[in-house]
């Protein structure tokens, strides 16, 4: 199975993939007309951000707000909750620090896929004794919503009355912690390129019976900015550089910073510190796509039946933190934050007699720590107001200084 922070170089070709059913290919159709349209409408294009966000979110046929399976063996691709328990076993004891020390705390999970981190972390905040009064979600999928309300029906059904299914960001004054596991990684991005002392940006065609991309001079409000600041922070980028950015972060952030009056953000995701991603050697960006396990790089294949995700720039994410009133309180890999949760304890209290559930959770480790897997790829931010504790999350390595 694998998890969506696998690259693959541009050139890779996607003929081998396996080929969607019927019924998917007359989805996917469904959804092509009705980008069509916007392209029609639009003077025969549409900037890449906007393709993105309707090939992944358009009501009722956008990847994520229609009904394929997406998550786990039987879908597209697999996230660090779906792989192990111990993921939000390991979490649990985060959230277990700051709640402990916000009285009345909350959780807000966004983006909560399948359901299954909140049902973990629930059943394990109950062991640990530090159940939230509620556990809230924001989901802006209405088909995955129904799908973690029957994940927590069949897993936690005696903790139901504490989950919330939010419409929006919480109401100001919010307290606790706000948790997003691969959520960044899916918001529509901007694609771009350095062309002779100009920024590019890429616009999404309809020709010959298919999408394409063009490039042309930058459209979309703040791009040219936004590559400059990327420019200054690590040098001059090559002509005929390419790479993708999220302009939609700092307004996401700017957004929480209102409401989130005390606590923690925890953003974990697949990415790089600013200097990383936009490695000379990175020149064509980090867009991918997920089908079946596979990873590809056209985002045009069959629109609505496969993921489209960028790696997150965690400098950048940080920077629009830090402008949205929040402190950056850590960065570290996803292996050494689950170290410092205590993965170690954990597993040492498993039993090697009972083998078949101490080898999965053996497994589970391997998978969630080894950095050919998902311990280096993955990376947890920590923003916070009102909380200037240090996180146990951060113990064993904090590389902050890295961003
Ligand atoms: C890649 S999935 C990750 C799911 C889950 N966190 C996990 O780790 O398994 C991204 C999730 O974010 C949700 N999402 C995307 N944009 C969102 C938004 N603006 N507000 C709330 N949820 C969003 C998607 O519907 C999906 O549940």
């Amino acid at each position: 199975m694998s998890d969506r922070s696998a690259g693959v170089p541009p050139a890779v070709v996607t003929s081998g993939l396996p080929v969607p059913g019927a019924d998917a290919l007359a989805h996917s159709r469904r959804l092509t007309e009705r980008i069509r349209h916007e392209i029609a409408r639009g003077n025969g294009r549409i900037g890449f951000d906007r393709f993105m966000d309707l090939a992944l979110y358009a009501p009722g046929l956008g990847y994520y707000a229609a009904g394929t399976r997406k998550f786990g063996e039987a879908g597209d691709f697999i996230t660090a909750p779906e792989t192990s328990p111990l993921f939000a076993r390991c979490l649990a004891r985060q959230c277990h620090e700051v709640l402990a020390g916000i009285p009345s705390g909350r959780l807000l999970e966004i983006g909560a896929g399948s359901g299954v981190l909140g049902a973990d972390l629930l059943a394990e905040l109950e062991t640990l004794g530090q159940l939230p009064e509620q556990y809230l979600i924001l989901e802006v999928s209405p088909d995955l919503r129904q799908r973690q309300r029957q994940t927590l029906e069949a897993r936690v059904p005696h903790l139901l009355d504490r989950v919330h299914w939010l419409d929006d960001l919480p109401d100001p004054g919010f307290t606790g912690l706000v948790i997003a596991n691969e959520f960044l990684d899916a918001m529509p991005v901007h694609r771009f390129r350095c062309a002779a002392e100009q920024v590019q940006e890429a616009f999404v065609t309809w020709r010959d019976g298919r999408f394409g991309q063009v490039w042309d001079a930058a459209l979309s409000g703040g791009l040219d900015a936004a590559v400059a600041a990327v420019a200054d922070g690590v040098g001059p980028l090559a002509d005929g550089y390419e790479s993708e950015i999220n302009l939609r972060a700092g307004s996401w952030l700017r957004a929480l910073g209102e409401r989130v009056a005390a606590g923690v953000l925890l953003l974990i995701d697949y990415g790089y510190p600013r200097r990383e991603y936009y490695h000379p050697q990175r020149s064509r960006g980090t867009l991918m796509c997920h089908y079946r396990h596979r990873a590809h790089p056209d985002p045009f294949q069959w629109a609505g039946l496969q993921d489209i995700t960028a790696h997150v720039d965690f400098t950048a994410v940080a920077d629009a933190g830090e402008a949205a009133g929040f402190a950056v309180r850590g960065y570290t890999t996803q292996a050494h934050f689950l170290i410092g949760c205590g993965l170690d304890r954990i597993l040492a209290e498993s039993n090697p007699q009972d083998v078949a559930s101490h080898m999965t959770l053996m497994q589970g480790a391997k998978r969630l720590t080894l950095p050919s897997e998902m311990g280096e790829r993955f990376k947890v931010l920590a923003l916070a107001r009102a909380w200037d504790r240090p996180l146990i999350g951060f113990a064993a390595r904090d590389l902050s200084d890295r961003l």
